[in-house]
């Protein structure tokens, strides 16, 4: 079984692109990486959730271009709270409730309530399976993936911002955050999310 906390040191550890290169060149997870063992656990990682997937999503993960597979290994590089029961739906309501407390933080002038709230929601949980298997079929090409890197840098990159503007005491540079921050989480569901809840039991 991975060690979480051991992958953790391993994103610390590595720069993220060496990271990133060594993981996904031609083969969809090659075996030539490096003998470290926080590296090897990282691959497991990636090995582990392609398993998981039907044979219809790996054949289409398999199809990706080196840059998307990047794009996809540097977000999961950036995670290190890895769930082995959690949808993707459970995730997002913990990500609201992280972006909710982040802006009771930044009403009530906390500082580390805000912060803490912020860093918990840069490194959410991924769900089992990845984030891949959620998006659903349709999505899984170079075209439509080309846009997660820059959701998830609108998202976590500008909650670590959010969590440092907290802790300088500047509120009104965190409240400019919390905007660009929901940019990215409604750009990424114009894309990837059909409208939430439906009913087929309606005319
Ligand atoms: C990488 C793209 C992406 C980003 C970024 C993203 N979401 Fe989501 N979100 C999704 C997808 C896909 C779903 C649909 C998941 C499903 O139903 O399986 C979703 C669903 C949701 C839901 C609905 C859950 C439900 O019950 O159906 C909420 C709430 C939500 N996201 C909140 C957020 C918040 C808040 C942020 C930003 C802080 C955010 N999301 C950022 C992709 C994203």
């Amino acid at each position: 079984m991975l060690r979480k906390n051991k992958l953790l040191k391993t994103v610390k550890t590595y720069s993220l692109t060496a990271a990133i290169a060594l993981s996904v060149g031609g083969a969809m997870l090659p075996n030539a990486v490096s003998a470290d063992s926080g590296m090897d656990d990282l691959k497991k990682v990636l090995q582990s959730q392609i398993a998981m997937m039907r044979p219809e999503l790996q054949s289409k993960v398999k199809d990706l271009s080196t840059d998307t597979k990047m794009a996809v290994m540097a977000i999961l590089a950036m995670h290190s709270r890895l769930s082995d029961e959690a949808t993707l739906r459970q995730v997002m309501l913990e990500v609201l409730a992280d972006y909710q407390t982040m802006s009771m933080g930044i009403m009530t002038d906390s500082a580390e309530m805000t912060a803490d709230a912020a860093r918990r929601l840069a490194n959410h949980r991924i769900p089992v399976g990845g984030l891949l298997p959620y998006l659903g079929l349709e999505n899984i090409n170079d075209g439509k993936l080309a846009v997660l890197g820059s959701f998830n840098d609108s998202v976590e990159g500008n909650a670590l911002k959010l969590a440092e503007a907290a802790e300088k005491g500047n509120m009104s540079e965190a409240a400019g955050l919390l905007g660009q921050i929901s940019s990215g989480c409604v750009g990424c569901h114009a894309v990837f999310r059909e409208y939430p809840g439906t009913s087929d039991l309606m005319k």
